[in-house]
């Protein structure tokens, strides 16, 4: 039985997409049945993030009752699949994004696991996706604005029946290391799943219009969307890089160190 989470953040420019971007392949990797599908249908831009251009078929036409979803499935890196929204103005316009559950029931049997980048925001299109999905992942950046949003986020998607499964805290760096664990969930009311560094290697991978785990799988930001997804797929983390790198200490250990500051 498939299982739906919304990639979702409240503020623009969290890294809803780069996320989404990212865990689709390596969950792919894991053995999992995953599709990637950009709800984001006014500024649709994880298909360019992943290099695919010319798509004759897209969310849109879907949405506008134009076209069978299965139409709209594209191949992706690792066997990710990837539905991807159109980018033009009079497409987003003719979507109608009440259809996004439908169109989702027709994939219930062919996937494990379906992740939808979320529009930022609160507006219709950014809620449908929070009901429609069976978990809400909230990616949150470690300054006040972006908590703020999340939490509204969370209570939002609580107010209309959906579920908040975690917090992903991307773009971290040590400096913003007073904050432990514990205590960021405590704000944010939901349990905080994984850390993604701020990684330079993230945009550059994006330039080259591939995702980082596959552009410099030995990154941290790689290493930490290994870990991220392997606890979603429920399997143990086994990154290569980190059996390679045993003897120094890691990013992650590096990070916990000077956020936890012994609170854990
Ligand atoms: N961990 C990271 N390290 C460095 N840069 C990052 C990281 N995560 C995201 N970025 C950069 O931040 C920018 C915004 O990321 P992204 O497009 O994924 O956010 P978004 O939440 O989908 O935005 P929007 O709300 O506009 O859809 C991009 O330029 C991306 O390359
Ligand atoms: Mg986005």
């Amino acid at each position: 039985m498939i299982r739906v989470y919304a990639i979702a953040s409240g503020k623009g420019g969290t890294g809803k997409t780069t996320v989404t971007a990212n865990l689709g392949p390596m969950l792919a990797r894991h053995g999992r049945r995953t599709c990637i599908l950009d709800a984001d249908t006014g500024m649709a831009n994880l298909a360019l993030i992943l290099g695919l251009e010319n798509l004759p078929v897209t969310l849109h036409e879907v949405l506008a009752g134009k076209a069978s979803i299965q139409d709209a499935i594209y191949d992706g890196p690792l066997g990710v699949k990837i539905i991807p929204s159109g980018l033009s103005l009079q497409g987003f316009q003719s979507a109608n994004p009440d259809r996004l559950k439908e169109v989702l029931q027709d994939l219930v049997d062919d996937f494990d696991i379906m992740l939808l980048d979320a529009p930022a925001g609160i507006s219709k299109d950014g809620v449908i996706p929070l009901a429609v999905a069976d978990e809400v992942l909230l990616i949150v950046n470690p300054e006040i604005s972006s908590i703020v949003d999340a939490i509204k986020t969370r209570t939002l998607t609580e107010m209309i029946g959906g579920h908040v499964a975690g917090a992903i805290m991307n773009r971290v760096t040590t400096n913003n290391g007073e904050m432990s664990r514990a205590q960021m969930q405590n704000l944010l009311g939901v349990r905080v799943i994984g850390f993604i560094p701020e990684d330079p290697y993230v945009r550059r991978s994006s330039a080259a219009r591939m995702p980082v785990v596959l552009k410099y799988p030995s990154s941290d930001a790689s290493q930490a969307f290994s870990r991220i997804s392997a606890g979603l797929a429920g399997i143990e983390y086994q990154a290569e890089e980190a059996v390679a790198n045993a003897s120094r200490e890691g990013f992650v250990d590096r990070l916990a160190r000077v956020l936890f500051r012994g609170k854990t």
